[in-house]
């Protein structure tokens, strides 16, 4: 296992009894209780604890056979997703491979993702890098019926039509609910002929990046989808057993005791602009399972040392109700060594023959003890190195993490009730006759 947490830089924040307390264990174990008896609110979307062992694999040899079959026919993949139809993929493209993965030299296809806004500028941009090259489709909605997707690939549908004709459907995959009466986008899929994987009943969205909807488009880039099974599969033997040396349990104890005094927000940091995308993620599996019920720790992030030069004051020295916790990766895929410049001008001398990595991990230490110094309390989560098992391992570490953490909070994990609020006004504004009594109502206070 390559994922190890360290609490030592929390002891001028919480004390040994706080960290010990037979309360919040006790809360933690009925949380983890819940989780492994099914008895917690939410209990129908758990499908993603036994995923890593218990995943269906004839679909898996699908995802495959669908990975290769558009590496060799496309040069560019649109993927057409939002929220969690969207962030796992790209975190662990990037995570994996790189943030500049289009820009690399390789025999795989350029990657990119529409769906998740409704930018016209944005579309515009990315169909006029796609258009005149062979190009596929992954649209990916369990609902069906998310407005940013549905409207996104109806373009790209009458692209790929008018190109391709009844070929189109070649180009065009899908991930979505199994039912086509609950998903129109399932039936669309059917009466087209377009080749559909399945979003299961019981893994919500933002726990779905293990499934198609994560796992066919980091095929595309080239990653090991088995790897990433396996590292989660680690994870999960490791992780789903309670005890006071489980790291994943710890870090939802720690967070929810921070919270208790105080820390209402809680910064995931990066030495590694390759996690960008993994915040991403982790921001949503966290802020969507937990900001309920007028409670919750407000998950934000930043990359060090980039924003240590933006955000980098405000964590040192403004308001302190904040906590980070650091994913440290240890190796880095590649080292680049600092050359001697024997004219000593730019009075560096001090880094001559340092490889880049020795210089942020000391950026890194430097900050965490700054920070703590400053009254942000910092909990550490060491990675071995990025790649497709420890990008499994830690997928499994944050999901149960969160679950365990959602429970502690007295939440329901795996709702989002909070989301339709918008979703009402913006379809009562758009003419959507189920929200004809709305309408008025809304646009008077506009
Ligand atoms: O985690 C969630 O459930 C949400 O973020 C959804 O993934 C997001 O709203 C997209 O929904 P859908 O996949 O139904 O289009």
């Amino acid at each position: 296992m390559s994922i190890k947490l360290t609490d030592k830089y929390l002891k001028d924040f919480i004390t040994e009894q706080e960290c010990n307390s037979a309360e919040i264990w006790n809360k933690a174990k009925s949380a983890y209780d819940k989780i492994i008896n099914r008895t917690g609110e939410g209990n129908t979307f758990l499908g993603w604890v036994d995923l890593p062992e218990n995943y269906d694999k004839d679909e898996f040899a699908r995802i495959k056979i669908a990975a290769e079959k558009i590496k060799k026919n496309s040069k560019a993949v649109i993927v057409v997703g939002i929220g969690g139809s969207y962030l796992g993929a790209r975190a662990a493209i990037e995570f994996i491979k790189s943030p500049l993965y289009n820009n690399l030299k390789k025999d795989t296809p350029d990657i990119y993702y529409l769906g998740n806004s409704i930018s016209s500028d944005n579309l515009t941009d990315v169909l006029s890098i796609c258009e005149n090259q062979d190009f596929s489709v992954i649209v990916i909605s369990k609902s069906g019926t998310t407005t940013e997707p549905a409207i996104a690939f109806r373009i790209l549908r009458g692209i790929l039509e008018k190109k391709h004709g009844v070929n189109a459907k070649d180009r065009i995959f899908v991930i979505t609910d199994k039912n086509g009466d609950k998903s129109k986008l399932k039936a669309l899929a059917v009466l087209k002929g377009y080749e559909t994987f399945i979003v299961p009943d019981d893994i919500g969205g933002r726990y779905s990046v293990l499934t198609a909807v994560g796992l066919l488009p980091i095929a595309i880039c080239g990653a090991d989808i088995d790897a990433i099974m396996s590292g989660a599969a680690e994870s999960r033997k490791k992780y789903l057993n309670f005890n006071k040396e489980n790291d994943c349990i710890k870090y939802a104890v720690l967070r929810n005791i921070l919270y208790e005094k105080g820390k209402i927000v809680e910064i995931l940091v990066s030495y590694e602009p390759a996690c960008a995308m993994m915040n991403e993620w982790w921001k949503q599996l966290f802020g969507e399972s937990e900001g309920k019920d007028k409670k919750g720790i407000f998950p934000s992030s930043v990359i060090f040392s980039t924003d240590l030069h933006s955000l980098g004051q405000f964590i040192q020295d403004g308001s302190r109700d904040m906590f980070e916790t650091v994913i440290n990766i240890k190796e880095p895929q590649n080292r680049v060594i600092i050359p001697k410049d024997n004219e000593k001008i730019d009075g560096m001398d001090y880094v001559d023959g340092m490889s880049f990595d020795e210089v942020n991990h000391k950026a890194m230490l430097g900050t965490v003890i700054a920070h703590t110094d400053g009254g942000t309390p910092n909990i550490i989560i060491d990675i071995a190195k990025r790649n497709e098992k420890t990008f499994g391992e830690i997928v499994y570490f944050f999901e149960l993490a969160c679950a365990v953490s959602g429970y502690i909070l007295d939440v329901n994990p795996f709702d989002q009730p909070g989301v339709e609020a918008y979703k009402k006004n913006m379809f009562a504004l758009l003419g959507n006759p189920k929200y004809a009594k709305e309408k008025e109502k809304i646009e008077k206070r506009i």
